[in-house]
């Protein structure tokens, strides 16, 4: 397959959604050509070396401004002529500076069922609120906090002896099975997005 859709991946840490992306690239519509993560030492970096996948680190730090800090990753990723971002652990608020430059071409994944709980801890936000269902949502990224279009998302239970550890992990084995399905989705054309809905099909 000559013109598989070059995607860019923007980590922070551990990478466990990396290496599915990684692991399911084979075969699919999409290629991973860039790894760019924002910490130093980050595993993620070595999953992508391992890959083949060549990598930068970014330190937000070495920037007095954000929308510097932005530029230095936009920079990059055009360099490998990437045409879609995927979020996989990636740290850092992107402001409306990034976002605006990438339009429609960001891909979040989150661990909860948006619109609820958006930000930090999502499933520790779940298992406070009490709610029997939780799970992930791949999204598009906007402005907002985890607020931009919903992909596709998918459900697990939640036990009544859950700790956020064991709802973290049930919810990460989704995750892994989500991503690369929607990354091929949009690589393939199958998702289209029309304003806030979705259609098409995994
Ligand atoms: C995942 O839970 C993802 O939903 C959230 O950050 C975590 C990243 O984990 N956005 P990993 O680095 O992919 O293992």
């Amino acid at each position: 397959m000559t013109d598989r859709l070059r995607v860019g991946v923007l980590v922070s840490g551990r990478g466990s959604n990396l290496r599915a992306l990684l692991a399911a690239a084979d075969g699919a519509a999409y290629q991973v050509v860039r790894v760019l993560s924002n910490v130093a030492g980050a595993p993620a970096l070595e999953l992508a070396a391992a890959a083949g996948v060549p990598t930068a680190v970014i330190p937000h730090r070495d920037y007095a401004r954000r929308a510097d800090f932005e530029d230095a990753l936009s920079a990059e990723l055009r360099a490998a002529h990437v045409q879609l971002v995927v979020l996989a652990g990636f740290m850092r608020v992107l402001t409306p500076h990034f976002v605006g430059a990438w339009r429609d071409r960001i891909v979040n994944i989150h661990p909860s069922l948006l619109p609820a709980f958006p930000g930090l801890d999502a499933q520790a936000q779940a298992l406070a609120a009490g709610v029997r269902v939780a799970g992930c949502t791949a999204h598009l990224v906007d402005e907002g906090t985890d607020t931009g279009p919903i992909l596709a998302q998918a459900a697990v239970p939640v036990r009544w002896d859950d700790t956020a550890e064991a709802l973290s992990a049930r919810i990460l084995v989704e995750e892994h099975r989500l991503l690369p399905r929607v990354v091929n989705a949009l690589a393939l054309g199958t998702l289209r997005v029309e304003g806030r809905r979705v259609m098409g099909d995994l």
